[in-house]
């Protein structure tokens, strides 16, 4: 079976030499369509679709249209959750809505979906009612997860109760759903079956809930060069994560009132905020217990993919991926 790599480069091709070929004019449209798409991302949704599709085809490219539509949906929410987010870097650079403003991030993510759906379209006429009715019925889940996210950060974290399971749900559609789709559409599309492709969906579904949890954790933890984002971002925002419930549930009385005044202080910069918080994240172990949180995910998932039953040597690329997402962390 093919590595990682390879489904990798398939999928940047196709975007480079094919995709962004066809897109032109007006430019003000397509030169921020352009420059989200060529600077960088992992590809992990794309090449689920590919991979899903290899387990059950030898022929991947009647996956490949459907594989780049999740990219360019994926790539169009990252353009309108940078506005909702006020986030000024992107994969190292700046956001489109800084690079250019906001009414071009608004249309050009607005023709990004509508792109995405005609690559959705192209997928293999057995597969595409079911390919099209996931896709939708996802595409809709993720805009109510951003709800839930935007409804969550205005909660006054003064009166906070957020449970971990209002959470697990916000962050269940506005990133796990799209995984999962991924999987199940390449599954689809390489003439699996609907108990299959399901079986895949729900592998993907536990690894969104591991991704969306690191992505919280990376954060506030991570690197900026590594994740190429503000670190500290979500806590300016005032997002409530992972690690902010955790902290909350684990704090002592004094550091949950600190943790709470600290949230919604605007006398003070955002780097005395980031650090304030930071170190009750550190004294309540949030870190660790995330990235316990993690790790069941990912055994979870992992029984999913055990009912497939493939030989282990179909999920070579599989396997990778899973290992290049977890390291992440490390
Ligand atoms: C970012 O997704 C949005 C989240 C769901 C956390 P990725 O981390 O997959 O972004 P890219 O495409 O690799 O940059
Ligand atoms: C991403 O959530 C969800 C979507 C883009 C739909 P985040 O807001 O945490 O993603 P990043 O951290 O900006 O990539
Ligand atoms: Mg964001
Ligand atoms: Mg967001
Ligand atoms: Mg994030």
């Amino acid at each position: 079976m093919p590595s990682l790599e390879h489904y990798i480069s398939i999928i940047n091709t196709e975007i480079t030499q094919n995709f962004l070929a066809s897109i032109e004019e007006p430019k003000e449209l397509y030169k921020p369509v352009e420059y989200i798409l060529s600077n960088g991302g992992k590809r992990i949704r794309a090449v689920m679709t590919l991979i899903a599709a290899n387990l059950f085809t030898e022929d991947i490219y009647k996956a490949l249209a459907p594989a780049l539509g999740i990219e360019v949906f994926h790539n169009f929410t990252l353009l309108h959750d940078d506005i909702m987010d006020k986030a000024t870097i992107r994969r190292g650079n700046p956001t489109v809505h800084l690079k250019w403003d906001e009414n071009t991030a608004i249309l050009s993510g607005d023709a990004m979906m509508i792109l995405a759906n005609k690559l959705i379209a192209q997928a293999p006429i057995n597969a595409l009612v079911p390919v099209l009715q996931t896709f939708n019925k996802t595409a809709l889940e993720v805009c109510e997860g951003q709800q839930y996210d935007m409804n969550l950060e205005q909660k006054d974290v003064l009166k906070l109760t957020i449970s971990e399971s209002e959470y697990l749900e916000m962050i269940k559609l506005k990133t796990s759903v799209l995984i999962g789709a991924s999987l199940k559409v390449g599954a689809l599309c390489g003439g699996a079956s609907i108990e299959q492709a399901d079986i895949l969906y729900n592998y993907g579904l536990n690894i969104g809930l591991a991704f969306q949890i690191q992505d919280d954790l990376l954060d506030t933890f991570g690197n900026e060069a590594e994740f190429g984002k503000r670190i500290g971002g979500d806590i300016i925002e005032g997002k409530k994560t992972y690690l902010l419930i955790v902290a909350l549930e684990n704090a002592s009385k004094d550091d949950a009132s600190i943790l709470k005044a600290t949230i919604n202080k605007t006398d003070i910069s955002d780097e005395e905020k980031i650090s304030i918080i930071k170190t009750i994240y550190i004294k309540t172990k949030a870190k660790e217990i995330a990235e316990k949180k993690i790790e069941s995910y990912f055994e979870t998932a992992k029984k999913f993919l055990d009912q497939l039953n493939f030989p282990n040597v179909k999920l070579k690329a599989i396997m990778q991926l899973e290992a290049s997402l977890k390291k992440r962390i490390k």
